[in-house]
Order: structure tokens, then C-alpha cells, then sequence
């Protein structure tokens, strides 16, 4: 194996305490205590461990946290009802509906409720804007967190050639908002992209959201390349007695072990970008309320 581990322990780690040291001194210094409120409608398992993590994980940074638990056949209506509280709720400076929905509830116009102002997610269209346009903007946490790993792992990124393969809102299209902020090369790739093997070689930047387990192999890499694994797919043991006992793993949307051995810097699946991701909501979160109060 030649590849640097990006080890997202290290990276979420520092940054947690670094909000921790960010709320402790907003509460000091102007009585402010960000808060953050999170929105679950149904019982998707991964969604309620996530949920959970966030909720932890922001009380254990010294902020208010509440969940909403709603049941599976809550209205689009109540779902909007509840954003519109929050967005006047004094106590509460970021919201985060946890995605996906129910199927009667439409993600976009639940989006368009809530105020620009506490979209810690990033995902309302004037915060996907604001990124657009190169302003300050909230910026959805994986791509963030993805961004902060690569800039102290990899350093100096202006001129790189970066591939992100996917384009969801969620990741793909900001990803790829950030790597050109940093002045990188940036080609999305996508299901009907011609010729995705060659083109993930040329990266130097090869950033995985597809949400396919391990389709991006060993020999798709460029060597040296730093490669960001956004992938977290559940799938069945390849140990057959595991297999049939039901029991299953995470592995990412790159292939770990072939890909470590080309690779410049890798991000591993478990232990990578998803502990980034929470982190980085959490310092959304200090910097939503240092906006809402005037203090940036
Ligand atoms: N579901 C999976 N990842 C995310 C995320 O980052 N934000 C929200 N709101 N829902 C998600």
C-alpha cells in the first residue's frame, strides 16, 4: 500500500473542538448558544443513526440541540408548518430536514420554506447560488468537509485537475462549486459519461459520490492522485457463512485496497469523509448564528 490515509478521525476531531472553542467563546462573549434543530420524518434506519449522531455530537460541542421525530405519514403541510416555526424560533440558528422523505412530502418545496439564513445543509436554491456565484454562502457539510480534508492533506490545489464523478445536489454539483473556488480543473462526470475509466485516470483530484459500491477501481486511478471516497453502501459480507447469517458491511464507491495502492492520499470507507460530515454541520451551525447576530 502507497497511499497517505486521509484519516477522518484526525481531521473531524480538530474541527469539533474547534467549534466546541467557537461556541464556548459566542456563549462567553455575547451570551449566544447556537443552536441547531433537525427534522426526521420516518424511520429510514441510516437516517436515525445520523440523526442521532448529530444530536449527540452537537450537545457534546456545548450547543442546543432538538429533534423533531415525526411519523412516517406526516403531511407536507406539517413538515412546512414546522419550518416555518423554526425559522423564528430565537433559540434556533441552523435547521436540517433529513433527507429523503417520505415520498407524499416534496423535498424542494420543504426546502423553499426555510429560511436561507439557517440552511446549515446548504441545499435551499439561494445558498446553492450564493456558492455558485462565489458568495458567502452555507455549503452543503459533505463537500465542505471533503474540502477541508483535501486542503491539509494535499495542500496547494490551484491548477489540479479534479474529476468529481456524481452529481447530486447534495454533493457532485457543490463539490464541484468548491474545487473550482480553489482553482482547480473541474469535470463532472455522470452516468452517461463516455469513457469513465480514462477520464477518472486524469485526475489528480478524483472525488467518488455515486453511491455505487467499489465501482471505481485500482486501475482507474491515477498514481498519486488524492482519491475522496463520499460513498456509504451497505452490502452483504463476502465471507459466505457472514453472508447468509444476513450480516452486513460499509464499504465506499471506490475499490479500497486496489485503489490504496495507486493512490497519493486516500480517504477510507468506514472512518473517512462521514465523520467530516457532522463536523462540519456543526461549524455551519457557529456560523449561521454569528450571521444571524451580526458578528461576521
Ligand atoms: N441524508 C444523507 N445525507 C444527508 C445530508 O447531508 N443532509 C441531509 N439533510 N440529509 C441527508
Amino acid at each position: 500500500m502507497s497511499a497517505t490515509i486521509i484519516d477522518g478521525k484526525v481531521y473531524s476531531g480538530a474541527l469539533t473542538a474547534k467549534v466546541a472553542e467557537e461556541v464556548a467563546a459566542l456563549v462567553r462573549d455575547h451570551a449566544i448558544k447556537p443552536g441547531l434543530a433537525v427534522i426526521l420524518v420516518g424511520e429510514d434506519p441510516a437516517s436515525q443513526i445520523y440523526v442521532r449522531s448529530k444530536n449527540e455530537q452537537s450537545l457534546a460541542a456545548g450547543m442546543h440541540s432538538v429533534t423533531y421525530r415525526l411519523p412516517a405519514e406526516t403531511t407536507e403541510a406539517e413538515v412546512i408548518d414546522l419550518v416555518r416555526q423554526l425559522n423564528f424560533d430565537r433559540a434556533i440558528h441552523g435547521v436540517l430536514v433529513q433527507l429523503p422523505l417520505p415520498a407524499q412530502i416534496s423535498e424542494k418545496r420543504v426546502l423553499e420554506a426555510l429560511d436561507p439564513d439557517k440552511d446549515v445543509d446548504g441545499l435551499t436554491v439561494t445558498n446553492a447560488g450564493r456558492l455558485a456565484s462565489g458568495l458567502p454562502a452555507l455549503t452543503p457539510c459533505t463537500p465542505l468537509g471533503c474540502m477541508i480534508m483535501l486542503r491539509e492533506a494535499v495542500g496547494a490545489l490551484a491548477g489540479k485537475r479534479a474529476v468529481v464523478v456524481g452529481r447530486s445536489v447534495l454533493v457532485g454539483r457543490p463539490m464541484a462549486q468548491l474545487l473550482i473556488g480553489a482553482d482547480c480543473t473541474v469535470t463532472v462526470a455522470h452516468s452517461k459519461t463516455r469513457d469513465l475509466p480514462g477520464l477518472c485516470r486524469e485526475a489528480e483530484i478524483l472525488v467518488a459520490a455515486i453511491g455505487r459500491p467499489q465501482m471505481i477501481r485500482g486501475d482507474w486511478v491515477r498514481p498519486g492522485a488524492a482519491v475522496i471516497d463520499v460513498g456509504i453502501n451497505r452490502v452483504p459480507f463476502s465471507d459466505p457463512v457472514k453472508a447468509a447469517a444476513g450480516k452486513t458491511k460499509v464499504v465506499g464507491d471506490v475499490a479500497f485496497k486496489e485503489a490504496s495502492e495507486v493512490a497519493g492520499w486516500i480517504t477510507p470507507v468506514p472512518g473517512g469523509v462521514g465523520l467530516m460530515t457532522v463536523a462540519c454541520l456543526l461549524q455551519n451551525t457557529v456560523t449561521a448564528a454569528r450571521r444571524i447576530h451580526g458578528l461576521e
